[in-house]
């Protein structure tokens, strides 16, 4: 296989239309969803990627119905303890980034509590909760501004939830839909794009392989000319 992504950005879209493909309520597909973000992080890791970044609800999300988003909260409490007693055994750090303001005081006890466990893993899964690139970007600006600090790319970078982390490589996004909706904004400025009409809780270890595929045979030139 040739270049392999260090950071690899995931937008798991399409577990709406995935329920409703089976006639079942949206919960259906969400559940089905967050069963295959295990799956995929650690074939992720067995491949050697060093970092997976997932967006999970954006800030957009929630403007959705009030049951689905408590659904949604729900999962990620309960998923999120699942992953972090695997990640404790495969050595996986999990961060959740994003505004952790608007959650519950409940989640942010959970995510507290069972993103510590993993503090002292090697390979990072970032979980993005309430999360939205402009708004992180005005974040970052906010800080500068409080500190007094130049605003420099460098210094922006440093004020950003993934401060110290590398640019995604490759950013996925599944579902069919071919944009970014806000996620990774400032960190995707030179990240390969793949996107994929699969179904999120069907995008499985032979689809994920095809990306990394597909990511291998491009050209990185970060704006220069081949010499
Ligand atoms: C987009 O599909 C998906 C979401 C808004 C939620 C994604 C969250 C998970 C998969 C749970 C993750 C869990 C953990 C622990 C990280 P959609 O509902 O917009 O689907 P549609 O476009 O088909 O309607």
């Amino acid at each position: 296989m040739g270049a392999l992504p260090r950071h690899i950005g995931i937008s798991m879209d399409g577990n709406g239309r995935w329920a409703k493909l089976r006639n079942k309520k949206r919960s259906y597909g969400h559940k089905a969803g967050s069963e295959n973000v295990q799956k995929i992080a650690e074939h992720a890791f067995s491949r050697g990627v060093e970092i997976v970044t997932l967006y999970a609800f954006s800030s957009e999300n929630w403007a959705r119905p009030k049951e689905e988003v408590e659904e949604l909260m729900h999962l990620l409490g309960d998923y999120l303890k699942k992953l972090a007693a695997k990640a404790v055994k495969n050595g996986i750090k999990i961060n959740v980034l994003g505004n952790k303001a608007r959650l519950s005081a409940k989640l942010n006890k959970i995510i507290a509590e069972q993103t510590a466990k993993t503090s002292g893993g090697t390979r990072v899964l970032n979980i993005l909760i309430d999360y939205g690139g402009r708004g992180e970007i005005v974040r970052a600006l906010n800080a500068l501004k409080e500190s007094g600090e130049a605003v420099t790319e460098e210094s922006i970078r440093q004020n950003l939830y993934t401060a110290g982390m590398p640019d995604p490589d490759l950013i996925i996004r599944t579902g069919g839909e071919i944009r970014l909706s806000n996620f990774l904004l400032y960190q995707a400025a030179y990240a390969e794009l793949y996107f994929t009409d699969v179904l999120w809780p069907d995008f499985d270890e032979a689809e994920f392989d095809k990306a990394l595929e597909n990511y291998a045979s491009r050209e990185r030139r970060y704006g220069k000319i081949e010499c």
